[in-house]
């Protein structure tokens, strides 16, 4: 017999369950469908972002950069570490608790709120009396009827053509994190986050790191400035990036991965590696939803077609997230899932695309909210810039880590930040001041003029703001 609800939402990643939870608030009677198994094959909700994407990737940027400081960085503070070693099983066994802990969450999350959960792929059947039926395969097989459905089904990595992802040799997200030996050499197709990210990891890991990205340019849609000190310090620390690339063929076997490639002299290349991981973007999945069942429209990347409110082509049907234009960001996908329950509600759901902000959990990291330096000069815009490097701030010199900058732009005339870019120690916590700050449409001397405790990174947000008005107090 079928079940009814006001709402279905497909998908428990970032987009999903935060809808699916933020719809049960608002009195709606709401199922949430997750096709994730975990390794004993039973729910793993929390999508890509919990299970091989945000949780578990910063569970190993944070050990290994544990790893690496207890190699180095410990020396600095008079602290000698002999007899180090890696326990690399208990490194990954660690990260696949705390993903376990996300997913046991997001299932007492859908209990408290009353979200009813179903273990399983759904898929549209029709158009149905008062709403839509969606069958949903799974342990058991359900039919529900919902007068709304969202459609929050995420994203897959994007493959090389003739390289197909075998997860041992040639790698995408969900076999970077699961290595089980550290590799001596590293292949990295894609300087993008992902690249960096994953390519930080096992470096700091004792892989030797070779990175090859088709752009000439490194980060391209960072501030140019940023991005120059970041490259400068990836490359100390001794990751191997090859601007300008273009793969040619790949082949892997038991023993390896070789890639050829043209490099930006155009020199034929051929790099051997024990591992190779591909991360060059990631497409949306629209797998096994039988959008043609309902006629969903989908646009010629396979995106699902919405306009601004993630409203589809079809009546009450929404989609958010990774499956939608827009950056795949889970942040972006749990404001989206949060507007579009609160319009079903009647009520404003609110996104501001302006002031999303991006970060990248290298070390150090890199994060932005707002326009580049670059946009801006494209734009014709007129404004101001101010940076403060972290080697003047008092609280960095004291962590032993002063690499970076904070650097402000602002509108010449009126003073409006329009962009604050960093690169440097803890930035992804010291971003949220400028989101904040940009939300609320303030200036430049608004965030010069505020209290900012000593000593603290963030001072380093105060002082570019002041650079604004060529008045940095420290520098
Ligand atoms: P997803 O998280 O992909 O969830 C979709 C869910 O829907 C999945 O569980 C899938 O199994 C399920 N599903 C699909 N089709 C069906 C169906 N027909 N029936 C039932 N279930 C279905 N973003 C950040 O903001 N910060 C980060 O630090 C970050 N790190 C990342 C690191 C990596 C390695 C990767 C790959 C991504 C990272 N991202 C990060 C991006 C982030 O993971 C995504 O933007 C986010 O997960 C998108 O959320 P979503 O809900 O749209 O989709
Ligand atoms: P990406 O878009 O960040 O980077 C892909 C890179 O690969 C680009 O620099 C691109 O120029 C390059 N590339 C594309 N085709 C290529 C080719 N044929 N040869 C060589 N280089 C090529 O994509 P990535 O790293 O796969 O990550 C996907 C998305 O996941 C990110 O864009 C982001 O939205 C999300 N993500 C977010 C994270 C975060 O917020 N910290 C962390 C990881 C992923």
């Amino acid at each position: 017999m079928a079940k009814n609800f006001d709402l279905v939402v497909i998908g428990g990643g970032p987009g999903g369950y935060i809808a699916a939870i933020r719809a049960a608030q608002l009195g709606f009677n709401v199922a949430c469908v997750d096709e994730w198994k975990n390794e004993k094959g039973g729910p793993a909700p929390g999508g890509t972002c919990t299970n091989v994407g945000c949780i578990p990737s910063k569970a190993l940027l944070q050990s290994s950069e544990n790893f690496e400081h207890a190699g180095h960085a410990f020396a600095d503070h008079g602290i000698n570490v002999q007899g180090l070693s890696l326990d690399l099983q208990k490194m990954l066994g660690r990260k696949n608790n705390v993903v376990k802990q996300n997913n046991d969450g997001i299932l007492f999350l859908f209990k408290k709120n009353k979200v009813a959960f179903f273990h399983g792929r759904a898929s549209f059947v029709k158009a149905a009396d008062g709403g839509y039926e969606l069958a949903v395969a799974g342990a058991a097989a359900e039919t529900l009827v919902a007068k709304h459905v969202i459609v929050a089904t995420g994203s897959n990595a994007r493959e090389l053509p003739g390289a197909p992802f075998d997860e041992q040799r040639i790698l995408s997200n969900v076999g970077a994190l699961a290595i089980q030996e550290v590799p001596k050499k590293l292949g990295v197709i894609g300087a993008g986050v992902i690249g960096l990210e994953m390519g930080s990891v096992w470096r700091r890991l004792g892989a030797e790191v070779t990175v090859l990205e088709a752009l000439p340019t490194f980060l391209g849609a960072v501030d140019q400035q940023v991005a120059k000190e970041a490259h400068k310090l990836f490359t100390k620390q001794g990751l191997s990036i090859s601007l300008g690339v273009k793969i040619g063929a790949i082949a892997a076997n038991d023993n390896g991965v070789t890639v050829e490639y043209v490099d930006d002299k155009g020199a034929a290349q051929k790099g051997e590696f024990d591992r190779l991981i591909v991360s060059i973007g990631r497409v949306p999945n629209t797998i096994g939803l039988q959008a043609d069942a309902v006629g969903l429209q989908l646009d010629e990347r396979g995106f699902i077609k919405v306009d601004d409110e993630c409203r589809t082509n079809l009546p009450n049907v929404w989609a958010v997230g990774d499956v939608v234009r827009g950056p795949m960001l889970a942040h972006k996908a749990e404001e989206e899932g949060v507007a579009v329950a609160e319009r079903i509600a009647g009520q404003h759901g609110h996104v501001n695309f302006n002031t999303i902000p991006w970060v990248i959990y290298t070390s150090p990291e890199i994060a932005w909210v707002g326009k580049t330096e670059q946009q801006l000069k494209d734009e014709g815009v007129a404004y101001k810039a101010g940076t403060f490097p972290f080697l003047a701030n008092g609280r960095a010199r004291a962590l032993g880590d002063t690499s970076g900058m904070v650097k402000f732009l602002a509108d010449a005339k009126t003073d409006e930040i329009l962009g604050v870019h960093m690169v440097g120690p803890m930035v992804s916590e010291l971003i949220s001041e400028a989101v904040v700050a940009m939300e609320f449409r303030a200036s430049s001397e608004d965030i010069a003029r505020i209290c900012h405790a000593h000593p603290s990174l963030s001072e380093a947000t105060k002082e570019a703001a002041l650079a604004v008005e060529k008045r940095s107090l420290n520098f």
